[in-house]
């Protein structure tokens, strides 16, 4: 876990010098070795087997968190035919790495022309509709083991979709930096509409 901290403290760091564009042309293989090896370690395992339930349709176990929001590494679980709803990562960085189940993703890259009407949609609070157009990546099939990325110019919306009628889909994120209401990273989700174009929705509309 010690190198999982470290890593991404520097990729933070490094994002706090160089702008959200770090995150879409760093190395993220060195993330990705030490998320499996912290997945390796008895305290995490016994961490998670101790604490993970399915109560809700989507419930988030929090493995840590930093207090400045400069990243935060958590796992979610989807019950059966639950899908976590399409939501974006604004200059974020997501490592995905699927836990236990079997999961679709479903990815969308806002057209940059549009990505303004993003944000001034996070920072107003009246609310109005407001549509983007947005193109759809390939749905990934994800089965133990997997994993996934998201970064702030490829795949930054995401939806996960567990199809299963028995079992839970279990997946872990690595997330850096992590959501902040104090800066842009603030979380907006989207419904698709006709002829690949999202309506932006709030949290409660959901
Ligand atoms: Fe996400």
């Amino acid at each position: 876990m010690q190198n999982l901290i470290k890593e991404s403290q520097r990729i933070y760091q490094l994002f706090i010098q160089n702008g959200p564009k770090y995150l879409d042309t760093f190395d993220y293989q060195p993330l990705t070795k030490y998320t499996i090896e912290a997945l390796q370690t008895k305290s995490l395992q016994e961490y998670i087997n101790n604490n993970l339930t399915m109560n809700q349709e989507i419930s988030m176990l929090p493995i840590q968190f930093q207090p400045d929001n400069s990243f935060a590494f958590a796992i979610f679980t989807l019950a059966p035919k639950i899908t976590m709803p399409l939501h974006d990562h604004p200059d974020m960085f997501v490592l995905s790495y699927v836990l236990y189940g079997e999961g679709i993703r479903e990815g969308w890259n806002i057209k940059q022309s549009d990505l303004n009407k993003v944000n001034s949609f996070k920072n107003t609070t009246v609310k109005q509709d407001v549509i983007v157009e947005a193109e759809e990546l390939p749905s990934l099939n994800l089965k133990t083991g997997d994993i996934c990325y998201t970064t702030p110019n490829m795949c930054n919306l995401h939806s996960f979709i567990n199809n299963s009628f028995t079992k839970p889909f279990v997946f872990l994120d690595i997330i850096v930096p992590h959501y902040d209401e104090n800066t842009n990273r603030k979380i907006t989700y989207f419904q698709r509409e006709k002829d690949n174009r999202l309506k932006l929705i709030q949290q409660d509309e959901l």
